[in-house]
């Protein structure tokens, strides 16, 4: 609706400073870096180094949660060795890159050794297996990223990771099948422990969310509210949400590493679960926009309109049949191992500030939510039903 990013920038600024939320140079206009992508602007500044320094091998790096991982452990101190199959020569031209193949070819990770390997880059069992074995004697500790999606059961409040993950037998699947996202999470993670006893580091984000993500989930929601108007809002507004900010996630991630913690955690925020009314009035506070929330609490209703939960009305997915725990994990072992979260209003700012940098056809073609035209539709029936 005619808002540009320097208006964006201007309008941030002001609230960043005014409410004293603490934001980062990088939603005021800090310098990008020709490479990185958004981890060079909006990474988190002033890090101290690191007082025992590693040797990270990260596979994969270069995609979304990779850049901010790599960024944070260069500004701890650690060495990092990037394993893809050539992206990371662009990404971080001045860090080595091994170049091979998960699926197969890890010859040239042969006779190297690392403190630490981070296996971003796959949901494929096999080829977790095939670099921890590969790897098995080459470094002390595999951390594995792997999903909220492989509890086989969210129904637990609170949540922990003792509610059971997917199983083929729970799936009603055997070796072989096509596997689900859950499942293949699950499997995966289970060949890392299998391989490598004890030296295993699982850990299970939520929706990861912020600068640079390009599935346009929660960036729906600030892009939407700094579009001003009528909001359809879903739900009576207490709905649980708990996602993660890109930046927690991976410098948790990073600080597991530091201290050699082993086991599984959970990557969700913040601690008390958020409800979504919360998370849409924070978001709202970083935006100038006149906006009003049109709260639809009839579940039926927007399934009638062919709006779902999490799909249509991204984030949301609320508190019942089965979903009772999906946002409401304990996150006390967490928080004791280092996570940390950042303030809703820096994730707004930096999202927004990071969307009005793209080129105006992506910022027209967002991957999530209703458009504007399904959104008023949804919106004039609701009204009409109401009287
Ligand atoms: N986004 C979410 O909300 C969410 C939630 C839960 C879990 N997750 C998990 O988080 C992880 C996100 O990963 P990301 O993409 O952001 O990670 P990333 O490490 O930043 O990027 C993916 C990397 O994988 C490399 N790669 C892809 N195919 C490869 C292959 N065949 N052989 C070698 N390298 C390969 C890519 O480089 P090349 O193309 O050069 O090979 C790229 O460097 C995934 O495991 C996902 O399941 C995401």
């Amino acid at each position: 609706m005619g808002t540009t990013r320097k208006d964006f920038l201007k309008l941030s600024a002001t609230a960043g400073g005014a409410l004293g939320l603490g934001l980062g140079p990088s939603s005021l206009g800090g310098q990008e870096a020709p490479s990185e992508g958004p981890a060079a602007r909006y990474a988190a500044r002033d890090v101290q180094e690191a007082p025992r320094k590693l040797d990270v091998l990260v596979l994969g790096g270069t995609g979304f949660i990779g850049p901010f991982q790599v960024r944070y452990a260069l500004d701890r101190g650690h060495n990092v060795t990037l394993f893809n199959r050539g992206s990371g020569r662009s990404v971080f031209p001045y860090l080595e890159t091994l170049v091979g193949d998960r699926n197969g070819d890890y010859e040239a990770l042969r006779g190297r050794r690392w403190d630490l390997v981070i296996d971003n880059s796959t949901s494929q069992p096999d080829w977790v297996e095939m670099a921890a074995e590969f790897l098995r004697d080459q470094v002390d500790q595999f951390m594995y990223v792997s999903s909220r999606s492989a509890y086989a059961d969210v129904s637990r409040v609170p949540m922990s990771i003792a509610a059971p993950t997917w199983t083929y037998e729970r799936a009603g699947l055997s070796p072989g099948d096509r596997l689900p996202y859950g499942l293949a999470k699950a499997e995966s993670e289970r060949n890392a422990m299998r391989i490598m006893p004890g030296r295993t580091t699982i850990v299970r984000p939520g929706l990861i969310i912020g600068p640079g993500d390009e599935t346009d989930r929660f960036s729906y929601w600030p892009i939407r509210i700094h579009r001003g108007g009528e909001v359809l809002a879903p739900g009576d507004g207490t709905d649980p949400v708990q996602i993660i900010d890109v930046r927690d996630f991976t410098e948790f991630m990073i600080r597991l590493g530091e201290d050699s913690t082993m086991g599984t955690f959970n990557c969700v925020g913040p601690r008390v679960p958020r409800p979504m009314s919360e998370l849409l009035y924070g978001i709202r506070a970083v935006t100038t926009a006149e906006t009003s929330f049109t709260w639809v609490d009839d579940v039926e209703f927007l399934a009638g309109m062919g709006v779902r939960p999490y799909a249509e009305m991204p984030v949301w997915r609320p508190p019942t049949d089965g979903n009772e725990g999906f946002a409401r994990f304990d996150l006390t072992p967490e928080v004791e191992a280092g996570l940390t979260f950042r303030p809703l209003a820096e994730t707004a700012a930096d999202t927004l500030d990071y969307h009005f940098s793209r080129p105006e056809p992506r910022r027209e073609a967002l991957r999530s939510g209703l458009t504007a035209e399904r959104e008023a539709e949804v919106l004039r029936a609701w009204h009409a039903r109401r009287g």
